[in-house]
């Protein structure tokens, strides 16, 4: 990179280290050790400052880069695009925009529009201004309430914090946007209720409780992510997702999945709720919308959503009044539409399943030899695996010893994730989610990894 050729990588990392500020980490420790700088990336590796090669068993650290680095299609076609036109706000359409959102909606039967923006947070905050206005439009300011479940994260702004179950990201950072209201999780691992129904049921029972306490008519909107990602990995239990689909229906409750994590082929479908046949409002997408090539984020709603932005054109406050100014850069619609075309024709839905499959067999495997694994889950290549003191009382292991099978792995060119800051007491789960072009050969590197980290940290 021409840029490196006239400054010292130790240049760099001085520069880094004397005036970035870098996320979600405390900075004390570069007093005396060096940031990590990454420096180039190709398919499923990384490289850092001082040119050691790590396999990204993370995508990018945050569930991102699906298609893998170096996609130098990608690269171009963004290129053309920012040669031809770079930018021009979305109250104006763009070529790039009008030919993804198209592509995009061919794989989202019954869905119909996309609203541009340029992060999850942010696609996520438009669903809730919608349903804040249609609260006002439509329902005299009723339905104005939005539920949201313990254990998921919709985004790092105040209101999407709101809207956050994780109480670890959202201490500290209140007040909050009020009409927030939490419902249970559905880790089934950690069974919170004391009933002989079936899990599925005591979760959808539980929300119905809340909506009845609050009262139906105060709700507009339930917001889930369709398998939570750093709240621990967790697939929704049976019967789960017809049950909030039912109440739903029952209660005129619209129905937001986000899919700023699972979007775009991470659980082997296009989104993770097409693997339990619901029907949405809303879904918001994000990191794998163009593998972080550029930022784009989406909001698609039905048409019936839509209509009710435009059906009283004489009240000029009628429609949404929104506008995202970098949602009119050209440069993410143009790589969403290599990154989808890169999916489609590397079969890598395919490969994600059965990669998926394959890696939550040596996950398995891990847990048959190390008692410290308590749970394994995930879907496709979106993966956990649970670490417990005790696998009776499931007590959470101390989180040190998480982060020290996470340092073990990176110290061997691996990097894994771990959930972080999140459910106090319970950032205990190993997040794996490798890139969707990942083989046998990367993902038993990756556990092999991790065997050799928990042998060593639990030894
Ligand atoms: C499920 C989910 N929703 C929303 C977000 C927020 O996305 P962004 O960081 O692009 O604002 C995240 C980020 O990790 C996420 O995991």
């Amino acid at each position: 990179m021409d840029y490196l050729a006239t400054n010292d990588i130790q240049d760099i990392v001085e520069s880094d280290r004397e005036h970035v500020w870098h996320h979600l980490i405390q900075h004390k420790p570069f007093e005396t050790n060096e940031p990590r700088i990454i420096v180039e990336g190709k398919g499923m590796r990384v490289w850092d400052q001082k040119g050691k090669e790590h396999i990204d068993a993370v995508s990018g650290g945050v569930w991102t880069v699906n298609v893998g680095y170096g996609r130098e299609r990608i690269a171009n076609a963004v290129r053309d695009q920012l040669v031809k036109l770079n930018y021009f706000a979305q109250s104006a359409g763009s070529i790039p925009g009008a030919i993804f959102a198209e592509m995009l909606l061919d794989k989202m039967p019954g869905m119909k529009r996309v609203y541009y923006s340029n992060s999850g947070s942010e696609a996520n905050e438009k669903v809730f201004k919608m349903v804040r206005q249609i609260s006002h439009n439509k329902h005299g300011g009723n339905k104005s309430k939005i539920l949201y479940r313990h254990r998921d994260y919709h985004g790092t702004t105040i209101t999407t914090l709101s809207a956050g179950g994780q109480e670890q990201r959202n201490a500290q950072y209140g007040p909050y946007t009020p009409g927030f209201v939490e419902i249970p999780h559905c880790l089934e691992y950690r069974n919170q209720f004391d009933t002989a129904e079936d899990y599925g049921a005591a979760c959808v029972k539980a929300t119905e409780e809340v909506i009845l306490r609050e009262g139906p008519d105060t709700i507009g909107l339930i917001c889930l992510e369709p398998i939570t990602a750093g709240g621990g990995v967790i697939t929704p239990p049976k019967g789960y997702w017809e049950g909030i689909q039912a109440l739903c229906a029952k209660y005129e409750i619209l129905l937001h999945i986000d899919e700023v994590v699972c979007g775009l082929g991470r659980t082997g479908t296009w989104f993770g709720y097409q693997h339990y046949g619901v029907k949405p409002d809303f879904v918001t997408m994000a990191k794998g919308v163009a593998s972080g090539y550029a930022a784009i984020s989406c909001t698609v709603t039905t048409e019936a959503v839509f209509d009710m932005f435009k059906d009283n054109a004489s009240d000029p406050m009628s429609y949404f009044r929104d506008i995202s100014t970098f949602g009119g850069c050209t440069a993410g619609p143009a790589a969403a539409i290599e990154n989808m075309k890169i999916i489609e024709e590397e079969n890598l839905l395919e490969n994600c399943t059965k990669m998926g499959e394959y890696c939550l067999g040596l996950l398995n495997d891990l847990k048959s030899k190390h008692k410290v694994v308590g749970d394994v889950r995930g879907k496709g290549l979106f993966l956990g695996a649970e670490l417990v003191k005790d696998r009776d009382t499931k007590e959470p292991v101390d989180e040190k010893l998480v982060q020290a099978v996470v340092g073990d792995c990176m110290a061997n060119g691996v990097i894994i994730g771990a959930t972080n800051r999140s459910v106090p007491g319970f950032n205990n789960t190993l997040c794996l989610s490798p890139a969707l072009i990942c083989t046998k050969d990367d993902l038993d590197k990756i556990v092999g990894a991790i065997d050799a980290a928990l042998t060593r940290v639990f030894a």
